[in-house]
């Protein structure tokens, strides 16, 4: 077999490491997590930026110990993902917590906790909000998740800010929730928040948030509200296209950004919740091929990783690189596909790859980020291991 250490270095396993663990797993570099935490955290500290680590990307245990050592807060979207934040070190003043759907349950749980803030979506949520709050005879902090109408030019499955939706209260009903505000005793308004849309690579997009944000700043001043904080969410994308190159997003042009355009009160905060952009990077997910077989125009890779260990290219059509780890012989074209019971369970299609045999190495790259998360059983599959480098 040919060294694996020259065709994968990215990876920082060697050969008898990569072949000592059974197949399909994530490989995570944690040196390349730190390198990636500490450029974002360095970058948003020149502005006091404040960075919620969004856990719904990666909830592993290593990665939010990273997250944590390196000073970010939690941005849960479900009990569970408060409930594993405070579990793995992080301060409940640091949990904020977002989501169109909180159950009775998990809201009480989050109070509980007394966590820093509730991103509430919708008037019927701060009612549900105020009335168990004062039930537990206490106050929850609250900012209102607004849908800015801005287009994130990305996926349509990953657009959170346009009018059409579910996410956020849209601007005509703000002046209705003030008016509720002013019953509920037992919610208080601290800041507004705002989460467009994922794997934006188109930065404008972002100036576009910032003057909307500035619009709705100027809003509540007229109506004589104080901010505490202003929360512009996550969506940060990376390139996928080419993970050697660009292994870190250029987060200096991305807080640099919002440093420019957004307009802040005298002691505002700004928080953010990045997850794509602190992780993807670092996963990769390696798998065996188990069979090839000749199709009518292709030829197939049949691997034992399938859409459900990653399902990111089923859902979304998302390009993820595929390397062969093993085979330095000339390239062929293969359809890669996945051993499960759905014609979408395809990594790529028509992917050049050195001629490929069965027992060969396949890294899926830039894995990091909703890969592992978004693993299902279907099929009644064994869940993939992680492996930490
Ligand atoms: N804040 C809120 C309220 C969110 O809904 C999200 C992601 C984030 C922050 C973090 O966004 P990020 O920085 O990671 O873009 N499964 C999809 C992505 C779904 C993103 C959902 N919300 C994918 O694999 O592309």
């Amino acid at each position: 077999m040919a060294s694996l250490i020259e065709t994968a270095p990215m990876l920082n396993l060697n050969p008898e490491q990569l072949q000592q663990h059974a197949t399909p797993f994530y490989a995570y570099d944690l040196n390349l997590l730190r390198q990636t935490l500490q450029s974002a955290q360095q970058e948003a500290e020149k502005y006091n930026f404040h960075v919620h680590y969004a856990l719904k990307a990666n909830a592993n245990t290593p990665v939010l110990d990273e997250m944590r050592k390196h000073g970010f807060g939690a941005d849960c979207v479900s009990g569970n993902e408060v409930k594993a934040a405070i579990e793995n070190g992080f301060s409940p003043k640091e949990v904020v917590f977002a989501g169109v759907g909180k159950s009775d349950d998990e809201i009480n749980f989050a109070l509980d906790q007394e966590i820093f803030c509730f991103n509430c979506e919708s008037k019927h949520e701060l009612e549900v909000l105020n009335e168990l709050a004062e039930k537990k005879d206490t106050t929850a902090r609250v900012a209102l998740r607004i849908n800015p109408n801005v287009n994130a030019n990305t996926h349509k499955y990953i657009t959170t800010g346009l009018e059409e939706n579910k996410f956020g209260i849209n601007a005509w009903e703000l002046e209705s929730v003030l008016e509720l505000l002013q019953q509920l005793k037992h919610v208080q308004l601290i800041g507004i928040h705002f989460h467009i849309g994922s794997q934006i690579t188109d930065l404008t997009v972002f100036k576009n948030l910032c003057t909307r944000v500035n619009e709705f700043q100027e809003w509540f001043l007229a109506h004589n509200i104080q901010l505490e904080h202003v929360n512009v969410g996550g969506g940060l994308g990376v390139d996928y296209y080419h993970p050697d190159e660009n292994l870190i997003p250029d987060f200096a042009a991305y807080f640099g950004l919002f440093n420019q355009f957004l307009e802040l009160r005298p002691g505002q905060q700004v928080h953010f919740e990045l997850g794509r952009s602190l992780v993807a990077q670092c996963g990769t997910l390696v798998s065996k091929v188990l069979y090839i077989k000749n199709g009518i125009s292709t030829n197939f890779a049949i691997l034992d990783a399938g859409m459900t260990e990653l399902i990111r290219p089923a859902l979304y059509q998302s390009y993820h690189k595929i390397e062969n780890l093993t085979s330095q012989k000339p390239e062929v074209r293969y359809d890669v596909v996945g051993p499960i019971c759905e014609s979408s369970d395809c990594f790529g299609k028509a992917v050049m790859l050195p001629e490929t045999n069965r027992g060969d190495l396949i890294a899926i790259r830039t894995a990091g980020a909703y890969g592992e998360v978004m693993a299902s059983a279907y099929n009644l599959r064994d869940r993939a291991k992680a492996v930490y480098v």
